[in-house]
């Protein structure tokens, strides 16, 4: 049985629909962890089993991981937390216990690049990924840290602008090459994970994309497939902090952001070589057109 938290989320529900066509021929049953059912389909509700809760929540893990095989583990964003800490491994702590207790043999988590490299002791939230990762990897279950860099679907929280102004920004140099993943991507490399549990001991699982990209390239592909221009406009880190501060964010997630942006300034996504089983294959200008161009228009 594979237990997947996140159902609701942009990588959790992928990897749940994935595993909703192949487990079953698998021979494997699903199990998801889920605040609030209502919002599964419930075409999708039918076809799992459903323990209500938080997987931050010690009682909620201890009776959803019972008779688990795997689980699909995912911290979700707490721009409210009080330290990074707290909201990484704190978060996970509770899971962590569980997955001895209870005797979960293969754990796949999302976390992030940069591991091994100068910056990755000051790289805000990806350091607390990684410590994290750390964590699970200490309970002594055969664990997978998906490392990934920024996710292509990170520009859906800039729809409005690139449509209504055609700008697109960020704080990296606008020239600076660096991988960059679709989420879909992300989901399948777990599910797979997940599936074929032949793997071992600890170790990390790079989705680096298909080809590194500057903010520029990203801003000509989309001006291609919206045919329409997008230019990229570079934000200063304070500039940034302030606008993260004027959607309500707390102090240490913004620290955190803050802290990662300048590390992916610095190289912290330059670690990992791309090869046959780093890369993955969706192409900016396939999430563009299948993910992007819908939203802009809609
Ligand atoms: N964005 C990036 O570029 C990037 C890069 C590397 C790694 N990451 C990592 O990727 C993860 C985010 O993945 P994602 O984009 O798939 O997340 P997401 O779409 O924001 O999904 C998070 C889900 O968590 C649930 N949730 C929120 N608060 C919760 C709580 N207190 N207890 C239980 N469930 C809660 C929400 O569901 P409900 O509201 O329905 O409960 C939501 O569906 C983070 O761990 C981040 O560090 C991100």
């Amino acid at each position: 049985m594979i237990l997947i938290t996140t159902p609701t989320g942009d990588i959790g529900s992928q990897v749940l629909s994935t595993l909703l066509d192949s487990a079953p021929s698998h021979g494997e049953e699903l199990r998801v962890i889920v605040r609030d059912p209502a919002k599964l389909p419930d075409s999708i509700r039918e076809r799992v089993d459903v323990v209500i809760g938080s997987h931050g929540d010690a009682e909620v893990v201890d009776s959803a991981f019972a008779g688990a095989d795997a689980v699909f583990w995912l911290v979700p964003p707490d721009p409210q937390a009080p330290s990074l800490e707290v909201a990484y491994s704190g978060f996970t702590r509770a899971a962590a216990q569980a997955f001895t207790a209870r005797g979960v043999g293969h754990v796949v988590g999302v976390s992030a690049l940069g591991r091994g490299t100068p910056v990755a002791d000051r790289a805000g939230l990806v350091t607390a990924s990684l410590a994290m990762d750390d964590l699970i990897a200490s309970t002594g279950v055969a664990y997978r840290a998906l490392a990934n860099p920024s996710f292509m679907d990170n520009v859906l929280r800039q729809v409005d602008s690139i449509r209504d102004n055609g700008v697109f920004t960020d704080t990296v140099a606008a020239d600076r090459k660096a991988p960059v993943a679709a989420t879909r991507d992300i989901a399948a490399s777990a599910a797979g994970l997940l599936l074929d549990r032949s793997w071992t001991g600890t170790g990390s699982v790079p989705v680096l994309g298909p080809e590194d990209l500057s903010a520029n390239d990203m801003a000509r592909i989309m001006s291609e497939v919206l045919d329409r221009p997008v230019r990229y406009e570079r934000q200063s880190l304070d500039d940034h902090g302030a606008t993260l501060a004027g959607y309500g964010m707390g102090d240490a997630f913004i620290q955190g952001v803050i802290d990662m942006k300048r590390a992916k300034d610095e190289g912290l996504d330059d670690g990992v070589p791309r090869t046959p089983h780093t890369a993955s294959p969706t192409t900016f200008r396939q999430w563009c057109e299948v993910v992007l161009k819908p939203a802009v228009l809609a």
